[in-house]
């Protein structure tokens, strides 16, 4: 199925997400705000997004459920949300010949360097999702990145070639919208949830972690994503640790 999307760009806007947020009641379905720039652009964990005017992808997608466009959906799939998204980058990124991997939950990496940041915000009624913002930062063009940034890239890094954000905008949705369909059977979450599975950066390797409750370090081998989304880690003495987002984080190396 080939869904439409209603694209309003705007030049200068504080967040894509917030700007999806305020205009949900009345934003028809499968809206995408894009930004050309963004003054308050937001990250996870309450962290600032840093992107350059026009050199990079910022938008947010806005998912309305249970209407003649989107079945309804389970408080508890919203997992899934994350996994069509990734997946459909990844796929996305590998049509422009880019290997990327999960970071989980989901940043998105090439070899050591993050190339996407994904936000997303839920609205639930119940046991059911209402609505849902998925807000993608991709890295198109840009070369120079603020100091703080730990070890970013791009496209035009990683290929050589410039990119033309409003077409790569199209483009992606084009890859996004078959993933969409995947979100509401239970054949299509099962196929999102080992496909995503299959694609964790640093996957049967032994990594070094934080625990975010106690701040310890520790050296592990990630084993598996949960159903619910937990991050399966084998520690060094074999036992088998589950985290939740926010409790554990990978370790990487900055580069200078
Ligand atoms: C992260 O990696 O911390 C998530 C970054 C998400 C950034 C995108 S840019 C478009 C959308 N609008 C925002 O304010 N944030 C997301």
């Amino acid at each position: 199925m080939s869904r439409k999307y209603n694209v309003i760009w705007h030049n200068t806007i504080d967040s894509t997400n917030s700007e999806a947020q305020r205009g949900l009641a009345d934003l028809e379905n499968l809206s995408v705000i894009a930004a050309h720039y963004q003054t308050a652009g937001r990250g996870q964990k309450g962290n600032h997004w840093s992107s350059d005017a026009s050199k990079n992808l910022t938008f947010s997608i806005v998912l309305k459920y249970g209407d003649n466009i989107l079945p309804e959906l389970r408080a508890l799939d919203q997992f899934h949300v994350s996994h069509l998204t990734v997946l459909a980058l990844l796929h996305y990124l590998s049509d422009n010949g880019i290997d990327a991997l999960i970071k989980w939950p989901n940043d998105i990496y090439v070899g050591d360097n993050k190339i996407c940041g994904i936000l997303i915000e839920h609205t639930v009624r119940g046991d059911r999702l209402s609505t849902t913002t998925i807000g993608i930062g991709l890295n198109l063009n840009q070369n120079d990145f603020p100091p703080q940034v730990p070890n970013p890239t791009s496209m035009g890094l990683e290929t050589g070639h410039t990119f033309v954000p409003q077409a790569e905008l199209r483009n992606f949705l084009d890859h996004f919208d078959p993933f969409l369909d995947l979100l509401f059977t239970e054949e299509g979450r099962e196929c999102l949830r080992k496909a995503y599975g299959g694609k964790i950066y640093r996957l049967g390797e032994s990594t070094q972690f934080i625990r975010k409750a106690t701040g310890e370090h520790f050296c592990g081998t990630i084993r598996a994503v949960e159903n619910d989304g937990r991050l399966v880690i084998e520690n060094e003495a074999a036992a088998i640790e589950k985290f939740a987002f926010k409790e554990v984080e990978y370790v990487i190396k900055k580069r200078f």
